[in-house]
């Protein structure tokens, strides 16, 4: 079998579920004119990844479905931090899919700074060949938290994975100046939130 073969119904589940989770956020508008969901984004893990992931962690090629969990890939970005856990709860009590397991990296940050809360999920897919269960991963994170992520995974990349002490120590510290801003952003969200609703307002009944 080839890797589009395989890959085709990780690229389903993707698509899937990007419809999905856009579609909260649509809804959380139409209904409150605030969305705990700022963006989403989803993508099926490019096959040089899989390949040096498999490497790394020295999974041969049949575990991959079961031991490589983030081939299907969906990130949820948010403003806040209370909105990661609304999302989480409603997530929970979905019954399109099955959460296998949870990875809480807020309350448990990873060595490097890392912060986000993790979704392993089962999710049933029709195929050509019938029904399949796959798995994918959910990211949930929020703005601070995605900034600091995406330049450090750039960083990772540009040394493949051998970032200087020097920088890994700033890296460090940017990660705090992150969690900083989310904990001052918490305390005046309600100030934030009726500064958008209004604006929200003002817009709408301009046009
Ligand atoms: P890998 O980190 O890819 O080996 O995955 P894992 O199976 O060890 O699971 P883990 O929960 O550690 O990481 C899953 C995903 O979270 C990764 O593929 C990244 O997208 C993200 N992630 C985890 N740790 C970091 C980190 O230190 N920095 C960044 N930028 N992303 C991370
Ligand atoms: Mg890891």
């Amino acid at each position: 079998m080839d890797w589009r073969t395989f890959l085709a119904p990780y690229a389903q589940v993707v698509d899937e579920l990007k419809v999905k989770l856009r579609g909260m956020r649509a809804q959380f508008e139409y209904e409150s004119h605030h969305s705990p969901i700022e963006f989403v984004t989803g993508r099926v893990k490019p096959i040089s990844s899989i390949k040096e992931k498999m490497k790394r962690k020295h999974i041969p090629f049949e575990k991959i479905e079961t031991d490589l969990q983030d081939i299907a890939g969906l990130r949820i970005v948010c403003q806040f931090v209370d909105d990661i856990h609304d999302i989480v709860n409603r997530l929970r009590s979905r019954e399109d899919f099955e959460i296998m397991e949870e990875r809480d990296y807020i309350n448990h940050k990873k060595e490097s700074g890392y912060r986000s809360y993790h979704l392993i999920i089962q999710y049933p897919v029709e195929t050509i060949h019938g029904l399949r269960q796959i798995i994918a991963e959910i990211q949930i994170r929020t703005l601070a938290m995605n900034f600091w992520a995406t330049n450090e995974h750039s960083l990772n990349y540009k040394y493949e994975g051998q970032i200087p002490e020097k920088i890994q120590t700033r890296l460090k510290r940017a990660a705090e100046a992150a969690f900083r801003l989310d904990e001052e952003m918490a305390k005046i969200k309600d100030e934030i939130q009726e500064a958008q609703r209004i604006y929200h307002t003002k817009k709408h009944n301009h046009t």
